[in-house]
């Protein structure tokens, strides 16, 4: 049985990464069936919009897309593509996992294998309730947390460990300090835990948890927190697994789920054909997993680190001089 995807090949270095995946995709043989899609600067120039409708219904039909990165235009009153996405489609659990891989420059060679779970929707990057006083001296940011928000990703994150053979649920916050809002998310997650007596939960203010993560990441399993919180700690341990050519995420609502690399466009090596599409190949095999497909995404993660652990084909990013099909066809050769 075929299933059908959105595919968004974005900006940048984005049609080059995902040329790549797609010809690792159909030699995993998944059954996938793509609807390709324009958004970014690319649908700006063709149809004047960021973000057609007809890209927004084909991910509606399809609940499932695989999304290179786009650009937002500088200035102009544009607000981030990724960000409007999200919203629209309530993509409230942006899923990142960060695992050592081989032959990867890093300074803690292997025993990082954590995901993070970060709230999507709310806590500090709220659009509205942001102020600066007429004179410019004085600035105002707002933030919310709701009991249904911190209840929906805590949970999410339970049930991953569940679902993964994951043992351990770590909640970051500082409810010692912010009270109200890192307080109700604490909160909650204490209620959410107690309801999952097979999985370890351990509370962790956030300070000490960027500590611990540098000094000692294999003591993490699962971390689950707020919006502002889990987008810094997620670039920390992207940082400690060899950086951004390999960091996947996926963001996934009730009704749709959009899969990609954390990195963005990189202009600066776009139309090369050098670019790692190791991060858009991990999204890919996270996307198997949401699909049903397990194994397949197992198969294609094999795949990866046997070609890292070969050296073969990598990329300048991993220390090579291959390109990205290059690369790309290295790593299907492994299937
Ligand atoms: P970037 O991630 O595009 O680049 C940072 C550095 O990492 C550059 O030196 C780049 O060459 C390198 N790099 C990134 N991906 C790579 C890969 N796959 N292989 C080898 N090297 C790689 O970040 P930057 O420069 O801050 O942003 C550029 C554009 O990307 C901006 O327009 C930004 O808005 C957009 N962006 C889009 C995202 C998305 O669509 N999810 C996420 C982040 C940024």
């Amino acid at each position: 049985m075929t299933q059908k995807i959105t595919v968004i090949r974005g900006d940048g270095i984005g049609p080059e990464i995902m040329d790549a995946t797609l010809h690792v995709l159909d030699k995993v043989g998944a059954g996938l069936e793509y609807e390709f899609a324009d958004a970014g600067v690319v649908a700006l120039e063709k149809h004047g919009d960021l973000m057609p409708k007809e890209t927004l219904d084909s991910i509606a039909r399809n609940k499932v897309a695989l999304k290179s990165p786009l650009s937002t235009p500088i200035g102009g009153g544009f607000t981030s593509i990724n960000v409007s996405l999200r919203r629209h489609f309530d993509l409230y659990a942006n899923v990142r996992p960060a695992k050592s891989f081989p032959n990867t420059k890093t300074r803690f060679g292997d025993g990082v294998d954590l995901i993070t779970v970060r709230e999507n929707t709310e806590g500090a990057y709220l659009a509205e309730g942001q102020e600066v006083s007429a004179d410019g001296l004085t600035a105002v940011s707002g933030s919310r947390i709701t009991r249904k928000g911190s209840e929906r990703i805590v949970r999410y994150a339970f049930e991953l460990a569940r679902s993964t053979g994951r043992k351990k649920v770590t909640a970051v916050h500082k409810a010692n300090i912010i009270k109200s809002t890192s307080g109700l998310f604490l909160g909650v997650a204490r209620e959410v835990a107690a309801n999952y007596p097979d999985i370890e939960f351990q509370e962790m203010i956030v300070d000490n948890a960027c500590m611990q993560l540098v000094m000692r990441p294999e003591q993490f399993d699962i971390l689950v927190t707020t919006n502002l919180f889990g987008d810094i700690i997620s670039d920390l341990c992207a940082g400690l697994v060899g950086g951004l050519g390999l960091a996947p995420g996926a963001n996934i609502g009730e009704h749709a789920a959009i899969f990609e690399a954390v990195h963005g466009t990189a202009p600066d090596i776009a139309g090369k054909g050098i670019a790692n599409p190791c991060a858009l190949l991990l999204a890919a095999a996270q996307m198997l997993d949401h699909i049903g497909q397990p194994q397949n995404a197992e198969r294609l993660r094999k795949a990866i680190v046997a070609t890292l652990e070969a050296k073969d084909s990598l990329t300048g990013d991993l220390g090579g001089s291959g390109t990205t099909m290059g690369f790309a066809e290295a790593i299907a050769s492994r299937l």
